[in-house]
């Protein structure tokens, strides 16, 4: 397992050059990347009973906010994995000053090939990931790591109806690239159901922005730096603006799902 280099973050994204996910992350500093916010994380955890006796693998966790999150409010072990140093350093800095260093801990390691041994996690957390991987080999490694009888929950992109392909291109374009690997609702339960997965709950959301989830997701003062940026610096809200608007006009065809498999 690779150690994870301390080291300041080098991305200083312009929003229009990089993906809306990069631009949320390293551009408006936001720590909950996926769709549905920490609610989404939450509904998969009362879900899956989380408890302090739950070990939970967060893949492509980012900057730790969900691991924090279900440390945090259940009590339970987390490791977040992710590829990306600079979101594993924000994460580890986050929990140190959370003191949650006891609870989670956070790995430099690509979701492909993860370095634990089978049957290590009572359950695996995956959000807004998948699309940015071999669906199949990471839903199998996944699976592999996870003991029987433990949960899968995954929150992704997903169609709510077959789009056309203008529309995809459009996604794409506006969005991040990767979006276009957003499967339809049912393409994401067959997925779970060919890796192994019995699916036991499954649904599809409208992706809207509120500010009461926002404040959820980032804190007050958070939120508010983020306001600030947004009224001080006109690419920020010129982004901002596309992406709102590519949510309205493209709400028929994309939303987000939530799926909580097990393993049997
Ligand atoms: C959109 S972000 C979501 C982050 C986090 N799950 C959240 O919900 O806030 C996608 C994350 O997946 C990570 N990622 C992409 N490909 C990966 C891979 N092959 N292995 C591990 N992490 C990966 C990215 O670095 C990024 O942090």
């Amino acid at each position: 397992m690779k150690k994870i280099q301390i080291e300041k973050c080098s991305h200083a994204c312009e929003p229009d050059k990089c993906d809306t996910f990069q631009f949320m992350a390293k551009k408006l500093g936001m720590k909950v990347l996926h769709p549905g916010g920490l609610d989404a994380t939450e509904t998969i955890a009362e879900r899956c009973g989380i408890s302090p006796d739950t070990i939970i693998l967060d893949a492509g966790c980012g900057s730790g906010s969900s691991s924090i999150f279900l440390a945090r409010r259940y009590g339970c072990k987390v490791v977040g994995v992710d590829i990306d140093q600079s979101l594993l350093l924000k994460a580890y800095t986050y929990a140190r000053k959370n003191g949650l260093l006891d609870k989670v801990a956070f790995r430099l390691v690509d979701i492909h090939d993860l370095p634990f041994q089978d049957d290590t996690f009572d359950g695996a957390l995956i959000q807004a990931m998948l699309i940015f991987t071999e669906k199949s080999k990471a839903l199998q490694m996944l699976y592999q790591k996870i003991r029987s009888q433990g949960f899968i929950g995954v929150v992704e992109l997903a169609w709510k109806s077959p789009p056309p392909d203008k529309i995809i291109k459009r996604v794409g374009d506006v969005l991040c690239g990767a979006a276009v690997n957003a499967e339809l609702h049912d393409g994401w339960i067959n997925r779970l159901h060919e890796s192994g997965f019995d699916v036991v709950h499954a649904e599809i959301c409208d992706l809207d922005f509120t500010f009461g989830g926002m404040l959820k997701n980032e804190g007050v003062a958070s939120t508010l730096r983020i306001m600030f940026k947004g009224f001080l610096d006109e690419s920020v809200r010129r982004k901002t603006g596309e992406v709102t608007k590519l949510f309205r006009e493209t709400r028929k065809y994309l939303g987000y799902g939530i799926y909580i498999g097990r393993k049997s």
